[in-house]
This record gives structure tokens, sequence and C-alpha cells, in this order.
């Protein structure tokens, strides 16, 4: 990587949620690569240091700071980002990754309910909590701030067995463009972008199944997506010029019908 490549991400303070597998750790990774110093957070804090210690294996210059956190909780998420702004300085790039799905039938009583609050308080309202606390930091700087979401194409189309996890996604949707008029009116130079993927083989499918076998046949069934592929569509999105504010990538396997 040149330096010309490296130098819109150089030395900026980027928070990514969800950075303990997946999707969210081959972001982390890129934006390592990018030179950014980055905030990666998770409830699995063995896995933030397993992360932490590859990257500055690959990059010994790096600076990652880890920071375990159960995003259901707005308060902690305040308190983390306040953290974030002692330890690193503001930040200046958010990456709402964290999110899960699970199957939690519209027409079931009783144990849906806890899925459909999971799913709601993390993909839903710590997304939107995370977003306002970064944007208090980039505010006050004037600066020229990214938010990305890390969507789904289930905000376009409903998946069999999803209709909640739809739900929470076409959520995400309508939160993205919310953000961009309220930065629009306000004159803002802070953007907000959505990436919305298909099926990308990550743990999502052991942790919407509760079952890694029922997983790996979904994710047998064509060639799925990779984080990395997920990784180069943000920082697609990340390095577009400043007056281009991408708005939502969509992106599904070859091989996916729905
Ligand atoms: N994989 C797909 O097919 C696919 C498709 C479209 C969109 N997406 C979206 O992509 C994003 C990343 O998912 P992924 O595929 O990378 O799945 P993943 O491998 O299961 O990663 C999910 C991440 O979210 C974190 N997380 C979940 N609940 C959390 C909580 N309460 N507090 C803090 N962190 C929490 C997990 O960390 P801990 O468990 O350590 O807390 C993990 O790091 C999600 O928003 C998902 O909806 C995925």
């Amino acid at each position: 990587m040149t330096q010309q490549q490296r130098s819109e991400l150089e030395g900026t303070v980027a928070v990514v949620t969800g950075a303990s597998s997946g999707i969210g750790a081959a972001v982390a990774k890129m934006l390592a690569r990018r030179g950014a110093k980055g905030a990666i957070c998770a409830r699995r804090q063995p896995r933030l240091d397993a992360l932490k210690a590859e990257i500055e294996a690959e990059l010994p210059k790096a600076i990652v700071w880890t920071h375990a956190i159960d995003l259901r909780e707005p308060v902690a998420i305040m308190a983390m980002f306040e953290a974030i702004a002692e330890q690193l300085g503001p930040v200046d790039v958010l990456i709402n990754n964290a999110g899960l799905g699970r199957p939690a039938p519209l027409s079931e009583r009783g144990d849906a309910y806890a899925g459909w609050a999971e799913m709601l308080d993390v993909n839903v309202m710590a997304l939107s909590v995370c977003t306002a606390e970064a944007i208090a930091q980039m505010r006050p700087r004037n600066a020229s701030g990214h938010i990305v979401h890390v969507s789904s194409m289930a905000g376009y189309r409903i998946p069999k067995e999803g209709g909640f996890y739809g739900a929470t996604k076409h959520a995400v949707r309508a939160l993205t463009e919310g953000l961009r008029r309220e930065l629009w009116e306000q004159n803002s130079p802070i953007r907000v972008s959505a990436v919305s993927p298909g099926n990308v083989k990550t743990e999502f499918g052991s942790v919407f199944f509760s079952d890694p076998e029922k997983a790996e046949a979904m994710y047998a069934q064509g060639v799925p997506l990779t984080p990395e592929d997920i990784a180069t569509a943000v920082e697609f999105v990340l390095t577009a010029p400043e007056h281009v504010q991408v708005h939502d990538v969509l992106l599904r396997p070859r091989t996916q019908a729905d």
C-alpha cells in the first residue's frame, strides 16, 4: 500500500463495534493497515486481545485499544466513548458493526421476546447511541467524521425465519437516511453511509441458529461473501473523496438467490 493510499485514514481515531469476530475483525485490520488508531470493542475480551496481538504482529507501530462491553447498556457506551477520547483522542470514524440475528418467530408467545429485545437493543439502540456519542466528539471540532452502519440485505427484503431481524435492519436503513437528512440540515461535514451484505461466512450463522452444523449447511449452499469482502466495501466508502457520500453498498454472493 502506498503512502497516498494510506493517507485518508492515517492517524484518525476509528471505533469498530463487534470487532471480536467476523466483519468487525476484518474491518479493524483494514483500518490498522490504513494507519488509523483503532478502538475495538465487543463482549469477548480474549478475542479482542488476540486481534490486537495479530494486528501488532503485522504492523508493530499500530495503535489498538480494546474494550470489553455489552452494548445493550447505553450508560456503558457513554463511558466507553469518554474513555476512547481520553486514550486515543476524539473519534473521527465509527463503524457500527455489532449485530446479531435470532430466529425469534413473530407468531409465537414467550421465548421469542428475548430474541426480539436483544436484536432491538444491539442492532438498533446500540447503533443509535454509539452514533450520537461519536457525533458529540466530531461536531465541536467541525470534523469531517464518518459513520458507517453495517446493515444487511435484510434491510431490503425479509429473510425466511428472520422477520424481526429484517425489521431491525429496515430500521438501520431508515436511521441511515434519517441521520443523513439531519446532518444535511445542519450543513455538517460529517458523512453517514451503510454497507448491506447478503450471506457472509462468519459466526453470525451459528449465533442465529444456535447450531454450528445448521450454519455450516447454510453457508455450504453457495459461495458466501468473506468478512474481507465487506471490509473492502467499508474501505471504499471511507476513502471516497470528501464531497462524495456513498449512501449504501449492497453486496450479495453471486450464488445467493434471495
Ligand atoms: N454474516 C452475515 O451473513 C451478515 C449479513 C448481513 C449483515 N450482517 C451484519 O454484519 C454485522 C457483523 O456480523 P458478523 O457477520 O460479523 O457476525 P459475528 O461474527 O457473529 O460478529 C458479531 C459481532 O457483534 C458483537 N456483539 C453481538 N452482541 C453484542 C453485544 N451485546 N455487545 C457487544 N458486542 C456484541 C459480537 O461480539 P461478542 O459476542 O464478543 O460480544 C461480534 O463481535 C452485524 O450487524 C450483522 O447483522 C451479517
